[in-house]
């Protein structure tokens, strides 16, 4: 093993999304100094870093993944001065601060923008992806667009401006334009912007969608998606052809010459592991790691709004291969949940009964990998997807958009608000649960979205109070990461691949071998085929995610039987 290793390997990061964080001044939307004041929180649980999910001047439309000013504070969430003492709080606790950089598109209220769209001869025209109607068609008329491609949020990804009669392409909302990275005025802007925020202090970023900013040229259809008016554009601007050379372009002008302190890790849709090694390949100077998607779609049928259950088999196969592909250059981020996803305690284990255990199940799997793992607010309270009654409960602006969308192409509404309730953004963004007081104290006011009903027996408050709770289980995971350098670094091995039922993997290092064995599983479980299970049966419980006091069941011939939901992770020394 090389002597020096990136100091990540051995940390762990935590989301925050600051709408649904703490809110400090009762307009019920979580702002900075709720996260100040909530720093101690992160210090118990032994977090190295945060990633802030955007903050910065927006009109809100994706909850601030649409900036219209880079380096400014939304005043919704405060200003640059609670930002500064922010950043400061927390580096005096020895946390580090990771801002999202959201550069694939802006705000349509982005002065860029703004002046982009005043006329076709505007300096900054060209900053945006303009194009006419397609040939034959009139601007406005179905069929128009420039390309066929879908939006992610439902529709084309073009709109018209009626001003300029062309189109802009936007993948996200139409308030989010796509930025023109061809152009190097509009990567210069990006680059002075990133370092701006360096030289105020803090320690990386997060980059959304940055797998997306190098398009083929000429942009052109995709294949259609079923039969209706849409086709795929993502052969067009997934990992296009000049996204190695800009991201080495960003990390020349930006991050060298700053030391390795630093942290940054794109997020990247669809991206391969081989793909993958080329980002994170340290010497090729483009990011610390990647937010790969695979593991997260494995519930998913043709789209992401026709879900099925997890198959275990596949999640290992998919998981494995990650660990595989690397294991010898790049690294891997650990993650189940993120703003984006639906509460992975829903999702992959039980919300009912064995809440607590499939959450700290979930946790020992994921952080015994090798990556570095990410926990995202409310993980470390095993708090749950939300009860939505109907369509009015929804907020974001996908679901909002898919609900009209399906419904007017003729899809049954409780079947379309099944596939909400599932898979919606939402999910992971109502309050954090801090205690049993109104709103979960979360605010005095009247919070944006509705706390979870299960925030009396759900909160902080008492997970801190109670030593067997999700919260004590994540902190113990983080200090064992953080002492053990077999976790950081060892290597991986999957075992039992074709079990339905059991998670299992070693992970080893000059001499001590980690076993992980977990039960995605509701009822006792006996482990079937485990290489050298007599001398594990013996071996030392490093960790468990069930209470010291409760006994586990002895087997008389040394077989390993595990609990509801139960994982242990066992240590030998040869
Ligand atoms: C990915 C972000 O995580 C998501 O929340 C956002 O809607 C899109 N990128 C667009 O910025």
């Amino acid at each position: 093993m090389p002597a020096e290793r990136p100091w990540f390997h051995s940390a762990v990061v935590y989301q925050i999304y600051p709408r649904s964080f703490q809110d400090s001044d009762g307009d019920g939307i979580g702002d900075l100094r709720g996260v100040i004041n909530r720093l101690d929180h992160l210090a118990a649980l032994g977090v190295d870093v945060v990633w802030l999910s955007p903050i910065y001047r927006s009109p809100q439309d994706d909850n601030g993944y649409d900036i219209s000013d880079y380096q400014d504070i939304d005043p919704t969430f405060g200003t640059l001065a609670d930002f500064d003492e922010l950043v400061a709080k927390a580096h005096e606790r020895g946390i580090r601060i990771v801002m999202d950089l959201v550069v694939n598109h802006t705000s349509d209220e982005h002065p860029w923008f703004v002046e982009s769209r005043s006329s076709k001869d505007n300096p900054k025209r060209d900053w945006y992806w303009w194009a006419p109607p397609r040939e034959g068609f009139e601007a406005g008329q179905p069929g128009a667009e420039p390309t066929n491609w879908h939006s992610f949020f439902s529709g084309s990804t073009w709109q018209l401006d009626e001003a300029t009669g062309e189109y802009y392409l936007h993948l996200f909302s139409r308030k989010q334009p796509d930025l023109n990275w061809e152009n190097p005025q509009v990567r210069e802007a990006v680059y002075a912007m990133m370092r701006w925020w360096l030289d105020r202090g803090v320690d990386g970023f997060r980059m959304d969608v940055i797998n997306m900013i190098s398009k083929e040229l000429p942009l052109r259809d995709g294949e259609p998606i079923g039969d209706g008016p849409w086709g795929d554009g993502s052969p067009s601007y997934i990992c296009g052809p000049r996204i190695h050379e800009f991201l080495q372009e960003m990390h020349r002008e930006v991050f060298k010459g700053r030391g390795d302190a630093l942290l940054t890790v794109g997020e990247m849709p669809a991206v391969t592991v081989e793909d993958a090694v080329l980002f994170t390949d340290p010497a090729r100077h483009e990011v610390d790691m990647v937010f790969q998607f695979e593991h997260v779609g494995l519930d998913h049928g043709e789209h992401k709004w026709d879900r099925r259950p997890l198959q275990l088999v596949e999640l290992k196969e998919s998981l494995g291969r990650w660990q595989e592909g690397l294991a010898e250059v790049g690294w891997n981020s650990l993650y189940w949940n993120n703003h984006d996803q639906p509460r992975a305690v829903s999702r992959f284990g039980d919300d009912g009964e064995f809440r607590v255990e499939s959450a700290k199940l979930l946790a020992t799997v994921l952080h015994l990998h090798r990556g570095t793992p990410y926990v995202y607010q409310g993980e470390e309270l095993g708090m749950t997807n939300v009860p939505f009654h109907d369509a009015t409960a929804f907020q974001d602006i996908e679901s909002v958009n898919y609900y009209k969308a399906a419904t007017g192409q003729g899809l049954l509404v409780e079947e379309v608000l099944d596939a909400l309730r599932l898979g919606s953004r939402d999910n992971a963004r109502s309050p954090v649960q801090w205690d049993a007081s109104p709103h979960a104290g979360f605010t005095t006011g009247v919070p944006w979205f509705p706390v979870h009903p299960n925030y009396p027996t759900v909160n902080a408050e008492r997970a801190l109070a109670d030593p067997d709770s999700v919260f004590h289980h994540y902190r113990r995971l983080i200090e064992l990461r953080h002492a053990d350098a077999v976790v950081a670094e060892g290597d991986f091995t999957m075992l039992l691949p074709d079990d339905p039922v059991v998670y299992a993997f070693t992970r080893s290092l000059e001499g001590t071998t980690l076993l992980v064995v977990a039960n995605f599983g509701g009822t006792d479980h006996k482990v079937d085929g485990l290489p050298d299970a007599e001398e594990w049966a013996g071996a030392e419980l490093v960790l468990g995610s069930y209470p010291e006091s409760a006994v586990a069941p002895t087997p008389t011939d040394g077989s390993i039987v595990l609990r509801p939901w139960e994982a242990r992770v066992l240590r030998r020394t040869a």
